[in-house]
């Protein structure tokens, strides 16, 4: 390994280190405005510049630390006059055309050309000619474009382009003019496109919701991780005067690296939403918030007493903080009461479990693993509607020569070469199993993706299976796990990657106890078997499938309690409603796909935030005592206080879970996340033959609903800047059968679901499975009339409006 000494200090370093790299292991920071760890050097900036005093032939004098490789007994110095000289003259080059607009530069304070200019010492302009200038584009509602300020790193179109791969930014120039944008206006195509505003070294692209809302060091900045999907990636939370105003990529080399996607990045506005609900409320009249618990006690402790401890049923979710989800079930252990129910069907429960039945030590990889693959093959997943930052971790897999391979029955769509096998889901698991060796017995499929399939995993060393669990058969994970196994088995370095449905999915099943589902419990309203139910965290109208079934069920109720931060039809139909906190003001921790359990600490104390109050963003001249609008609580602590154990300790996760004992050991908790020990054997109770197992046959179409990064997703919903920057959601069947059904794209169509019509435009393709439709679980789609999120519907059903 290379010795080198920089700054009179040595280093030994993994061969191939760049110079600017290993003094970075020394505490060196040498400027940079090009060179970035995750895209590498391209030496366009020049600002990097060391002397070398020694070393190999040719390498001698001033260099570019961000392309030279560092090799043994080089001598640096990053300090001597002629480098400092050579770096001063670079950066006033870079000023000459810059506007000097700092004051109103969103960038001000935390911008690398600010620093690099400021701790270089470039004070007075010697330049007295015109500056070159740029006209600026409209980039959607979620960047803003300040194009004078370019210094031409490369950093954005490098990222964009060759990192998240995607073409509609780029980099043009005619004669000393180069200019960083789209060949025409419009909304950026690139879901991770967010990532410009952390990666752009000087303020040319902003976070356009934030914009004047705050300097850097006016923020209480704190590491979170994100919640708006299963893969829990790192954030920073910016906040202000109670108030959440931008998120950033936080850095986690196990997770997400430097890169958060855009849903994550602005999926927090719900927190700081005007209609957000503060107050509690009992039969419509706002109470302080220790009655309503205290009222809510007593209406269910009189279900309790006439119809029995069964007859409460208590409803949780996968947002739900591990310490809530963990307080639900010591609650309904020790009243009697049904539940807890996190999950909203069956065959979700049935999956989850399955998935985390598959997750053990020798399997299970995170995102850099799939970064390395050598072939990914994707089973029942979609990933850049699922889980963005899976989709980018492949396409760094894909840059380096891996396959991908796409098992699906959706018009799927990555940022990267892939093969697509469009396949209905029962025939995923078969067609997998025999294209690694086991299943022998299942007559594959006649279709040279298959062969190539076949092929692919025989020769590759590192495969990565994905395997969602949204809409697949709840037979699918276990199949993943199985052909995990069996790759290893036969000497592969195989890696398991599931696509779980919430932040908190895994956490769900372990805490899921009796009835697995909220199917079940609607179905024992029905039956007048419940008569109370407690919702905490979970909008069931947003993800239920069947709204005319859950509202007349929820008719049927003697009470119904709702602990929420959220506004929504549940909430209003609550006799009692109690306002919960949300993860920036509560905290709590939160399991990934992988198994990896994080905590979020708060951002901030909650409350309203100041903007909605003093109408400015300023704080008021008067104070008070009380922070208004601060009623909320954790929800394991509203939870507690409802079944009136106030003892219920919510930090000890473990009690309710032999397995997570390794939480309450482990303290402080580690930054980077507890993998939780699945060599304990991580188990649910949710039986597996919860799942419903049959999908639709036959001569019927095979309706499956969907999430898309933007709008399904219940908190990023809520943001409009996101619903601004999202295309309409439209509904997708193949060319073939729209023709035999009279239909085509672009027609609006009718659909006659179990309890109702939906109505929505209609897209056609030739790269999805036949017989399906694509239905998005969008917000402004009302597919809840379709009864099932995955269900077979007669063709007469599906008309031209
Ligand atoms: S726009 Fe920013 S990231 Fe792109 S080249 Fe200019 S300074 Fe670099
Ligand atoms: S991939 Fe998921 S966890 Fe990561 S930033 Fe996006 S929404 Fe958040
Ligand atoms: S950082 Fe080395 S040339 Fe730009």
């Amino acid at each position: 390994m290379p010795k080198l000494t920089i700054d009179n200090r040595e280093v030994t370093v993994e061969p191939g280190t760049k110079v600017i790299e290993a003094a970075a292991q020394l505490g060196i920071m040498i400027p940079r405005f090009c060179y970035h760890p995750a895209l590498g050097a391209v030496g366009a900036c020049r600002v990097c510049a060391v002397k070398v005093l020694a070393g190999p032939p040719r390498t001698t004098g001033i260099q570019m630390s961000c392309m030279l490789e560092a090799r043994d007994d080089m001598v640096v110095s990053t300090t001597d006059a002629e480098a400092v000289d050579f770096r001063r003259h670079i950066i006033e080059f870079l000023m000459l055309n810059h506007p000097h607009d700092c004051p109103v530069c969103d960038e001000g304070g935390h911008c690398l050309l600010q620093d690099m200019t400021v701790s270089g010492g470039h004070g007075i302009r010697r330049y007295k000619g015109r500056k070159r200038t740029h006209a600026d584009q409209y980039l959607g509602p979620l960047i803003q474009h300040e194009m004078n300020r370019c210094i031409q790193c490369y950093r954005c179109v490098r990222f964009y382009r060759e990192y998240a791969g995607y073409t509609d930014l780029g980099v043009m120039g005619i004669g000393s003019r180069v200019y960083y944008g789209r060949y025409e206006e419009g909304v950026l195509e690139n879901p991770f496109a967010g990532n410009l505003v952390d990666i752009c070294p000087t303020g040319v692209f902003t976070d356009k919701p934030s914009r004047y809302r705050g300097r850097r060091w006016d923020f209480e900045r704190s590491l979170s991780v994100c919640i708006n999907c299963s893969l829990g990636c790192r954030t920073i939370v910016c906040s202000r005067y109670r108030e959440v105003v931008r998120q950033e990529a936080g850095f986690n080399p196990d997770v997400n690296g430097y890169f958060i996607c855009d849903r994550g990045r602005h999926g927090f506005y719900y927190a700081s939403a005007k209609d957000r609900p503060r107050k509690a409320v009992v039969d419509g009249n706002a109470v302080p918030a220790a009655s309503a618990a205290e009222e809510a006690g007593r209406r269910i402790d009189r279900v309790r007493n006439i119809h029995g401890g069964q007859a409460v049923a208590c409803v949780g979710s996968l947002r739900n903080s591990l310490e809530s989800q963990g307080t639900l079930k010591a609650v309904c252990k020790a009243r009697g009461w049904q539940g807890p129910v996190f999950f909203d069907t069956a065959d979700a429960a049935a999956c989850t479990a399955a998935a985390v039945a598959g997750l053990n030590r020798r399997t299970a990889v995170a995102m850099p693993r799939l970064a390395e693959a050598d072939l990914i093959v994707v089973l029942g997943a979609d990933p850049v509607n699922e889980a963005p930052m899976a989709a980018l971790a492949m396409r760094q897999a894909a840059r380096a020569g891996a396959a991908v391979i796409v098992l699906d029955p959706r018009p799927t769509v990555l940022p990267m070469p892939f093969t697509h096998i469009p396949l209905r889901p029962e025939e995923i698991g078969p067609v997998f199993a025999s294209a690694v060796g086991m299943g022998e017995d299942a007559e594959p499929l006649p279709l040279a993706a298959v062969e190539k399939l076949r092929a692919l995993v025989a020769e590759s060393r590192r495969p990565v299976i994905v395997c969602g669990a949204d809409v697949v058969p709840p037979t699918l994970p276990t199949i993943a796990a199985d052909g995990v196994s069996h790759l290893q088995d036969s000497g592969k370095s195989a890696g398991l990657f599931y696509l779980l449905s919430g932040p908190n999915a895994i956490g769900a099943a372990l805490f899921t106890d009796g009835v697995p589902s909220v199917d079940d419990v609607v179905a024992d309203i029905e039956a007048g078997r419940v008569h109370a139910l407690v919702a905490v965290e979970n909008d069931l109208f947003h993800r239920y499938p069947d709204h005319h079934r859950l509202k007349k069920a929820l008719d049927a109720l003697d009470v119904l309690v709702v602990a929420d931060y959220l506004d929504h039809p549940l909430s209003h139909r609550a006799d009692i409603f109690l306002p919960s906190a949300t993860v920036f003001e509560a905290g709590g921790i939160f399991v990934n796909q992988e198994g990896r359990a994080q905590r979020i600490s708060p951002a901030f104390k909650g409350g309203t935030p100041l903007s909605q109050i003093t109408g400015g963003a300023h704080p008021p001249r008067e104070f008070t005592a009380d922070i208004p609008g601060s009623d909320a609580a954790p929800a394991w602590a509203i939870i507690a206080k409802l079944a009136g154990d106030a003892s219920l300790d919510p930090a000890s996760p473990g009690d309710r879970y032999p397995s997570l004992t390794v939480l309450d050991d482990c303290r402080p908790f580690p930054e980077d996340g507890i993998l939780l020990d699945r060599t304990l054997g991580l188990s649910t109770q949710i039986p597996p033959s919860a799942a419903s197992g049959t999908i639709a046959g036959g001569d019927d179409i095979l309706v499956i609903t969907t999430d898309l990064t933007f709008g399904t997703e219940t908190l990023s919903a809520r943001s409009a800047c996101l619903n601004a920057a999202a295309s309409a959601p439209s509904a997708v069947m193949h060319d073939a059968d729209a023709g035999e059904m009279g239909l085509s794209s672009g027609d609006i169509v009718i659909i006659q679901g179990t309890s109702g019509r939906l109505s929505i435009p209609l897209r056609t393709t030739a790269e999805m499975a036949r017989g399906v439709l694509v239905i998005p679980r969008h917000h402004r789609v009302s597919w809840q009339v379709l009864g099932k999120n995955m269900a077979g519907i007669d063709r007469k059903r599906i008309q031209k409006g």
